[in-house]
C-alpha cells in the first residue's frame, strides 16, 4: 500500500492548538492562559502560586559540589513524556515564561560541559545543543495531543529611524523557532483598568463555526481579529 496520501484537497484544522502570549509585567499574560481549558502551568518564575491551576516550578536542580542533579531539560522531558504516555485530564500545558526557560537550558548545557558560556564550548557546539534541545522541546510540545501555550514578557525595539515598537521579549532567533509552531500569538496589555488583548500574528482566520473546542472558542471570541467573519451563503 502505498504511503502517499490520496492527492486530494483537505480541510485545514479549524482550531489552533499553539499559542503565544506576549506583554508587560503584569499585563494579564498568565490570567489570559488560565482560562484555557485544563491547564498545567510549567513555571519559571513562582508567578504561577498566584494562580489557580496546577503547576510545576522548573529549574535545574545541583549537588552540594555544583554538579547537576536534574536538569531542566530531564524535567521537561519526563513531564512531556508523562503527557503524552499516561491517562489524564490535562487538555494545555503552558510554559510561563518560555525566556527563562530558554535560559534554564543554556544553563544546564553549561553546568554538564563545565563552561562559562555557550560560546565557550568553541566551533558553535554549545549554541548547536541548545537549539537542537529548544527545537526538539518545541517539536515534542506540538506532537501533544493538547493546546500549549508559551508567554513571554515584552520589550522595545529601536530601528535606524529611531522609531521604537514593542516587541516578544524572547530573542528573535528563539521566537522564529518556537513561533512558527504557533497558531495564533496575542499581545496583552493593562490600560487604566482595562486588561486589553489583540492579536499580533495568526497562521489563517479561524472561523466560529470550525472551532471544535467551546472553550477556545470562548477565548478567541473576546480577542478582537481571532475570528474571521463566516462566509454567508449565496455570497
Ligand atoms: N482580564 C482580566 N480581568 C481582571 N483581572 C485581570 C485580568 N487580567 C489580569 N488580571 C489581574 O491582573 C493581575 C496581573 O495579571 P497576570 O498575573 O496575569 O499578569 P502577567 O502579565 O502574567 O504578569 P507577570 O509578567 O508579572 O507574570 C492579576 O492580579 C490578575 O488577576
Ligand atoms: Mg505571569
Amino acid at each position: 500500500m502505498s504511503i502517499l496520501p490520496k492527492n486530494e484537497p483537505h480541510k485545514p484544522a479549524g482550531t489552533p492548538r499553539n499559542f503565544f502570549i506576549w506583554g508587560p509585567t503584569m499585563s494579564g499574560k498568565s490570567y489570559l492562559a488560565e482560562h484555557f481549558p485544563n491547564v498545567l502551568v510549567l513555571n519559571t518564575d513562582g508567578n504561577s502560586a498566584m494562580g489557580t491551576r496546577p503547576s510545576i516550578q522548573l529549574k535545574n536542580v545541583r549537588n552540594s559540589d555544583g554538579s547537576l542533579k536534574v536538569s531542566v531539560i530531564d524535567q521537561l522531558r519526563e513531564v512531556l513524556l508523562e503527557l503524552g504516555t499516561t491517562q489524564n485530564t490535562y487538555q494545555t500545558v503552558t510554559l510561563d515564561v518560555i525566556d527563562d526557560v530558554c535560559e534554564m537550558i543554556k544553563q544546564a548545557i553549561c553546568i554538564k560541559g563545565g563552561k562559562e558560556t555557550l560560546t565557550d564550548f568553541g566551533f558553535g557546539k554549545g549554541w548547536d545543543m541548545f537549539y537542537s534541545i529548544l527545537t526538539g522541546l518545541v517539536m515534542d510540545l506540538k506532537a501533544l495531543p493538547i493546546n500549549v501555550i508559551y508567554i513571554s514578557r515584552e520589550n522595545t525595539k529601536t530601528d535606524d529611524a529611531g522609531n521604537t515598537t514593542e516587541v516578544p521579549s524572547l530573542k528573535t532567533k528563539f521566537y522564529n523557532i518556537v513561533n512558527g509552531n504557533c497558531d495564533l500569538v496575542i499581545r496583552t496589555r493593562h490600560v487604566g483598568k482595562s486588561y486589553l488583548r489583540n492579536v499580533t500574528e495568526i497562521r489563517r482566520r479561524y472561523k466560529a463555526s470550525e472551532v471544535d473546542d467551546p472553550k477556545i472558542l470562548e477565548i478567541l471570541k473576546v480577542i478582537p481579529n481571532a475570528l474571521a467573519p463566516e462566509t454567508k451563503v449565496g455570497k
